[in-house]
């Protein structure tokens, strides 16, 4: 019985190359459709006003904020200018307490502002801003914010586990703002940055061959750099450089052509935002182990998997974390320890057989191995609307997509599983001319290197 669930669930979650190939072309229809007006596709398209990437001349000392992955940090970075690189990097990870994600907007602001505060104050002879200016910092901020220049923009919604009622529709900054003045501080937003378009900033710093990033992470999107002229939507003036950077919000991207299951469509149900973010839900961190959690719950109610009752634990929504599943998925050992000690520790289940632990591996192959190939499929979206998926005649244009996030960072069979689809889908040829490359914690770099080419002071020094 058990065997029938796990299979029906393998059909389901089937992703052949002719299906991937499908949702591609769906991502790239829609990226059009949001280009084309607001509302004009569940792909929201932002305009992130980031108009010109990092060249290498950016100098100084910069801040940055990042809040909206599994940690919020804080970093300070010194550059170089002139063909410099990042001289000096430090920074500090906090984790946000559970409680400030889904209560008031100024509780969370502050937390945030006074964690900026101290750090601020371990500031060093060695890493300090020149007398007489202001501090400057690059917030990088992970979720769908409406921008209304580079450094402002008002949030739409919360996605993965924020909640925050108070903070959706208002300008990010501000709120920011007023908390540093809260606290104290005296610091000026230079550039509001989603994750994705940090990590584009950052890649691009180091590998002028970088035209978009993913991030595979608690959440999931992507960035890329798209020309100017194909915005409908842009009634701005036409930017110097002739681009644009689109933070696509791809986690909303929804297609008939997306392997759904019943489990993803009782997980979305019982999410935060119902209805919302249903590519995220099948392929980041924060919903693989949670989808896994649920097919053993069914599997315990329908075939008695663990015996006559379902183990209370493992009716509790979001107990079964993505990084549990990947330590059992990568279980090498022949009565596969990690699964029974997983179990144990975590479930509070003991004495399952090596055949049940067996299916338990396969099941987080399935789940993973489905939103491996979504990812994969998303990208090649992009790749097809920057026309970067074929073989030019006698062309050989590189493209690097930059990747980051815990997902990608530490989960081997997911990351190997993505890469191997991309060069599935594009075939050898192409696959030749287009790399992936880990970009470690590009998107606060990134941030602090749009701070520094939007600085007060830029005009004054040039
Ligand atoms: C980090 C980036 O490395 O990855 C963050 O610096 C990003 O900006 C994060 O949000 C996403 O990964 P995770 O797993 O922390 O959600
Ligand atoms: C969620 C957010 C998005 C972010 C992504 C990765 O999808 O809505 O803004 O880029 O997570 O962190």
């Amino acid at each position: 019985r058990a065997v029938a669930i796990l299979k029906e669930l393998e059909e389901k979650c089937g992703t052949p190359s002719s299906k991937l190939k499908q949702v591609a072309d769906a991502m790239t229809v829609e990226m059009h459709a949001g280009l084309a007006s607001d509302g004009g596709s569940k792909l929201k398209m932002l305009i992130s006003y980031v108009d010109n990437l990092p060249t290498g001349d950016e100098k100084g000392l910069f801040y940055a904020l990042d809040l909206g992955g599994t940690n919020f940090r804080v970093i300070r970075v010194q550059l170089g200018g002139k063909d410099g690189r990042v001289v000096k990097q430090e920074f500090e990870e906090v984790s946000i307490p559970p409680e400030l994600m889904t209560g008031s907007s100024d509780d969370l602001f502050d937390y945030i502002a006074s964690a900026l505060a101290k750090f601020v104050a371990t500031e060093s002879d060695s890493l300090h801003v020149s007398p007489g200016r202001q501090r400057e910092l690059g917030f990088t901020f992970s979720f769908p914010v409406k921008q209304t220049s580079i450094s402002s923009g008002t949030l739409m919604k919360w996605t993965k586990g924020f909640s925050v009622e108070d903070t959706v529709g208002e300008d990010v900054v501000a709120e920011l703002t007023k908390a540093m003045e809260r606290v104290g501080l005296d610091i000026r937003v230079a550039a509001l940055v989603n994750d994705t378009v940090g990590t584009l900033a950052g890649g691009r710093y180091n590998n002028p061959d970088v035209v978009a990033a993913v991030i595979l992470g608690t959440g999931t999107n992507a960035a890329y750099v798209e020309r100017a002229h194909a915005i409908p939507k842009w009634h701005g003036l036409l930017p110097k450089s002739g681009e644009m950077v689109i933070n696509m919000e791809w986690g909303n991207f929804q297609s008939s052509h997306l392997p759904l299951t019943e489990y993803d469509q009782e997980l979305d149900a019982g999410s935060l935002n119902p209805g919302e973010q249903i590519f995220e839900k099948m392929i980041s961190g924060m919903y693989l182990g949670e989808i896994v959690r649920r097919v053993l719950c069914k599997m315990a109610e329908q075939a008695e998997i663990f015996g006559d009752i379902v183990p209370p634990k493992l009716k509790t929504p979001f107990i079964l974390r993505t990084p549990h599943m990947s330590a059992m998925h990568h279980d090498t050992s022949p009565d596969l320890k990690v699964v029974a000690a997983k179990l144990k520790d975590i479930l509070e289940i003991s004495n399952t057989s090596l055949k049940l632990r067996k299916l338990i591996v396969e099941l987080c192959d399935i789940v993973a191995t489905r939103g491996a190939r979504l990812s994969a499929a998303g990208t090649v979206g992009i790749l097809k609307k920057l026309g970067r998926d074929t073989a030019k005649d006698g062309e050989k244009q590189r493209s690097v997509v930059a990747l980051d996030g815990g997902l990608y960072e530490h989960y081997t069979k997911f990351r190997t599983c993505m890469e191997n689809t991309l060069r599935e889908l594009l075939g050898e040829e192409v696959s030749g001319n287009i790399s992936v490359e880990h970009s470690n914690d590009g998107s606060g770099i990134g941030a602090a290197l749009l701070a520094a080419s939007h600085s007060q002071y830029i005009e004054a020094e040039e």
